[in-house]
């Protein structure tokens, strides 16, 4: 056995291998486990990922174990169940988070050199005027907006997992420019020339090109092979459950209905941005596009009927850990009744966030909870 081996198993890490990996890298290199960039999305799960994944007994699965991460949001769950060994299917609706789990969690290999890097923002032909059009003057000046048409017609020539990679670098970059990381307001221009927010959040004064290339090198560091495939989807999660239902761990994090459930008018131009819109309008002070993508989960009217079909097309996944918040609709009762009238054994976990985060429904005081429901 290598000591490369040996070492992994007394420590119990995950044997990753970098794609940067060479033989000239040291043995601590090679095994020390890969760092997820930090990830700035509302409702993101990035603080509680050792509380989420301490309810999956790991021994009762064969390995690898297969996870679903169904609403994958910043791809921050998909990424550590990937450390942790699993063999990870990762999907969201949004073309933007999708990129964040192709880029990071089914791509194992391909990364970015700063020469590649450097082309994605020369000026081309090839680039059509959408963003220049629809952003510029509400939320970057002229000429920040049309390098992000220039981008976004030469990262085209990427092969497929370095383009993911460099849009999700791309993606984060932008949140980043923004005062709170989304595009449901209009005061982005306000704040990125008000000195004070200035000191407290640079990041929102300078150029996009800089924050892109400040943060590149941490995706590149992320990129790793554990040895399995994994598979990023971009699809909605209940017809990926009705075409596949062969996981052992589902991981389900819904929008909170009725808490900050709406996440196409907060990350509206990231999804612009991916997906070039041709065919809708585009409405409202932020320029949103129009209609939004449909989801039966951010709806009073729908979530219910959702809910129950994510429950019956998941019903061949044994272990599922939901979720979900005190403020949220259906309430956590009605939510639990729905979880125990399908059969299963239901648990309910709940965390208290310390300080606020994450935005409405992530506040001081209110609860997230963990619902774990098993079919044994
Ligand atoms: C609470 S967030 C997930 C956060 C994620 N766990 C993280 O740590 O970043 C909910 C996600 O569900 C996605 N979503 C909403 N409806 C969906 C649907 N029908 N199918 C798939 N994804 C959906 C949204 O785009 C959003 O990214």
């Amino acid at each position: 056995m290598s000591a490369l081996l040996q070492l992994a198993e007394v420590t119990n890490m995950p044997l990753v291998r970098r794609a940067f990996a060479t033989a000239q890298h040291s043995l601590f290199e090679e095994v020390s486990p890969p760092v997820m960039p930090s990830v700035q999305f509302l409702g993101n799960k990035e603080k509680l990922l050792p509380w989420i994944f301490s309810f999956i007994p790991t021994s009762t699965f064969q390995r690898p174990l297969r996870f679903l991460d169904g609403f994958s949001g910043s791809a921050a769950v998909s990424f550590e169940a990937k450390r942790r060994g699993f063999q990870v299917t990762s999907n969201d609706m949004l073309q933007s988070c999708w990129q964040s789990a192709a880029g990071l969690v089914e791509n194992g290999t391909a990364t970015l050199s700063l020469q590649e890097a450097e082309r994605l923002f020369e000026q081309t032909d090839d680039a059509s005027e959408l963003m220049r059009s629809l952003f510029s003057g509400r939320f970057f000046s002229e000429s920040e907006a049309g390098l992000l048409d220039f981008f976004r017609a030469n990262v085209e020539v990427l092969p497929a997992a370095a383009r993911a990679l460099a849009m999700a670098v791309m993606n984060r970059a932008l949140t980043r420019k923004i005062l709170m990381g989304h595009f449901a307001h209009c005061q982005a221009l306000t704040y990125a020339a008000d000195s004070a927010r200035i000191r407290r959040n640079p990041s929102i004064a300078k150029p996009i090109r800089q924050l892109f290339f400040d943060l590149l090198p941490e995706f590149n560091q992320a990129v790793f092979d554990n040895g399995l495939v994994h598979r990023a989807q971009n699809r909605d999660l209940l017809e990926l459950l009705h075409d596949e239902a062969d996981f052992d761990v589902a991981y389900f994090d819904p929008p909170y209905c009725m808490s900050h459930g709406d996440y196409q008018s907060f990350y509206h131009l990231l999804e612009t941005f991916s997906r070039c819109w041709t065919d809708k309008e585009f409405v409202g002070g932020t320029n949103r596009y129009w209609p939004p993508l449909v989801t039966g989960f951010d709806k009073k009217a729908t979530v219910v009927d959702a809910f129950n079909s994510m429950f019956e097309l998941a019903a061949p996944i044994p272990l599922w850990l939901i979720s979900y918040n005190d403020r949220s609709y259906p309430d956590v009762e009605m939510f639990r009744a729905m979880l125990l009238a399908t059969g299963r054994k239901v648990e309910v976990h709940r965390y208290q966030y310390q300080s606020s985060r994450g935005g409405k429904g992530s506040v001081k005081g209110s609860h997230e909870i963990l619902f774990v429901a098993s079919d044994e």
